[in-house]
């Protein structure tokens, strides 16, 4: 079978750098490129990050291009308190030698969604969606040719981890989320509700640090770091890698299930703003938009994700 072609947009972030590294160890996907957002920390930083992810992976030659440097109509809001200043802090990274593309992400999103038959690329954000929604809003006729969109963001169930009510990345930028979930393109969401029952433990994290490679490593040394939040917060054992589940979803989806149910993004509230209002008794009578996940084999899940670092 030929390779899936997606394009990961992201804004490294330990997790995410997880989830980079989990789609460029496995052949069934074809990373065509990445796009960088601001988000987890400032553009510089995230454009910076993936690609010393990339060169992590032994794979220079994935083209990496800075996006938006801000949300569409807010002040950014970043998470330095969750991943230290640089974004990827725990273990010393050199700094890139790859070069960042010249081309702005959002250019390449749109020329990449033309050129390509429709139903062919997967658009995978784990980021704030200002990007792929400043993407629709510039060429409108891309999000029918998109063949899904497979995002991390939102929460129902367990609501809120940036404010009570909201997820960050949708939080950082709510009206983009609102103009993809009205785009029409075919959505899964991964929320906290199967995020968060995907936590390291002890023996998860050994298990990367066991593979003995450098990529293992990071993997076990980022996950270290990150964890100290949530284990402080939630009292929880571990840490959710939150974006890894969105490329595993690709790799595996009998790893988890959800329903088809309407959701929609409150761009006004007091209290609410950037909250993900998922109808999942479907009593609002509004048509289904997305596939919300809400649960996940966590075992399955890691067991995935440590066979494909170990190739790396
Ligand atoms: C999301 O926010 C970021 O901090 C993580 O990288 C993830 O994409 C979780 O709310
Ligand atoms: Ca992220």
């Amino acid at each position: 079978m030929r390779p899936r072609k997606i394009i990961i947009d992201t804004d490294p972030g330990q997790d995410d750098a997880v989830a980079i590294l989990l789609a460029l160890a496995s052949p069934e996907l074809e990373v065509m490129g990445i796009t960088a957002v601001a988000g987890n920390v400032p553009l510089p930083l995230t454009a910076k990050n993936a690609r010393i992810v990339c060169e992590l992976a032994g794979r220079p030659d994935i083209k990496v291009f800075a996006g938006c440097d801000a949300p569409l109509a807010r002040k950014l809001v970043t998470a330095e308190h969750v991943h230290g200043k640089t974004g990827l802090d725990g273990p010393i990274l050199p700094d890139p030698r790859m070069p960042l593309q010249g081309a702005h992400a959002v250019d390449f999103l749109i020329e990449t969604l033309r050129a390509e038959a429709p139903g062919c690329v997967t658009l995978c954000p784990i980021g704030p969606l200002t990007n792929i929604a400043t993407a629709f809003r510039r060429a409108p006729d891309i999000a029918q040719r998109v063949q899904e969109i497979v995002l991390m963001g939102g929460a129902y169930f367990e609501v809120g981890n940036i404010t009570p009510a909201a997820e960050f990345n949708i939080y950082v930028d709510p009206e983009a989320a609102e103009i993809v979930f009205a785009s029409g393109a075919p959505i899964t969401v991964m929320p906290l509700d199967v995020t968060h029952k995907a936590l390291t433990t002890r023996a998860r994290i050994d298990a990367f640090r066991a593979l003995g490679t450098e990529p293992g490593r990071m993997v076990a040394e980022w996950t270290d770091f990150f964890e100290r939040f949530d284990i402080a917060k939630y009292g929880s054992e571990g840490a959710p890698l939150h974006d890894s589940c969105v490329i595993a979803w690709l790799l595996q989806p009998d790893l988890f299930s959800g329903r088809r149910i309407n959701v929609e993004i409150e761009t006004t509230g007091t209290y609410s703003t950037g909250m993900t209002v998922a109808d999942w008794w479907g009593v609002s009578g509004r048509p289904a938009n997305a596939l919300f996940i809400g649960d996940i084999d966590a075992d399955g899940f890691y067991r995935l994700l440590t066979e494909r670092i170990a190739r790396l």
